[in-house]
């Protein structure tokens, strides 16, 4: 597996042709992507659903992994408007985001969902990138630590066979997210110890101490390497300064110098 992951989540943005020129231009900037040239650094990229195969495909040549930004926990069926996990694998999917703030917060999902969709994405062999984070009152309030608590215990309870290859944790506290105001250093290093922990005693020391965390809120060129230098850190989640190539590719930089 890559030491460090640089995960782009693109959002509600870019058309086909879009994610397309992005692959383009990305290697342009970056041609040690071009396989065989597997780096220290895993680039993910998660297009909207619509891209996700275009993208995928504009790829292939790469080292590139592309996955979705949330999935349903059935693999098919009367559900309109979902969309399951054989079909992102069959689109050339590889890793799916689960449990994003936006999910949660925007659209309404609950730890009990996430943890079905957690499931189902670890049992299809895919990649679930789980995120957890506290609203900006809560850490107010001293209640960060609780709600990511909680938020791990109900995805993480009673999971099986669950390996750094298909589980990665992205801390992305909310009031981070495409504010600006990213986290300190100190605050993410204290919250990566944490989870840390926290996945050691849910899925054992062995497996733990293999998964992924990665930081994500308002990562840009330049602070990029403030959380690289976190132990317990080994990747980061990146909307805004995801979506243009040419500071991606700035980010891939900052990481691959690290
Ligand atoms: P920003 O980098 O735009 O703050 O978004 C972070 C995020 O939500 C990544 O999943």
């Amino acid at each position: 597996m890559p030491k460090l992951w640089l995960a782009a989540n693109w959002k509600m943005n870019k058309t086909v042709s879009e994610g397309q020129a992005f692959v383009g231009r990305l290697v342009e900037q970056i041609p040690g992507l071009i396989k065989p040239g597997a780096g220290e650094v895993q680039v993910l990229i998660f297009p909207g659903l619509v891209s996700l195969q275009s993208v995928a495909t504009a790829a292939r040549d790469t080292t590139i992994r592309v996955g979705a930004q949330d999935c349903y926990f059935e693999a098919h069926g009367a559900f309109t408007g979902e969309v399951s996990l054989p079909q992102i694998k069959d689109a050339g999917g590889s890793a799916v985001i689960v449990g994003h703030s936006e999910r949660r917060h925007v659209i309404g999902e609950d730890n009990r969902l996430v943890a079905a969709k957690l499931r189902a994405t670890i049992n299809a062999g895919v990649l679930a990138v789980l995120c957890v984070g506290e609203l900006a009152e809560e850490r107010d309030a001293g209640g960060a630590f609780r709600v990511v608590d909680e938020q791990l215990e109900t995805a993480l309870a009673g999971l099986a066979g669950v390996t750094e290859r298909t589980l990665a944790v992205a801390y992305e506290p909310v009031w981070a997210i495409g504010s600006g105001r990213s986290a300190t250093v100190p605050d993410v290093e204290e919250m990566a110890i944490f989870i840390r922990e926290r996945l050691v005693e849910h899925i054992g020391e062995e497996r733990g101490k293999d998964v992924a965390i990665m930081y994500g809120g308002s990562v840009k060129p330049g602070n990029l390497s403030g959380y690289m230098s976190i132990r317990d850190i080994t990747g980061a989640l990146v909307g805004g300064a995801s979506l243009d190539a040419d500071s991606f590719a700035a980010l891939y930089r900052e990481m691959e110098g690290q």
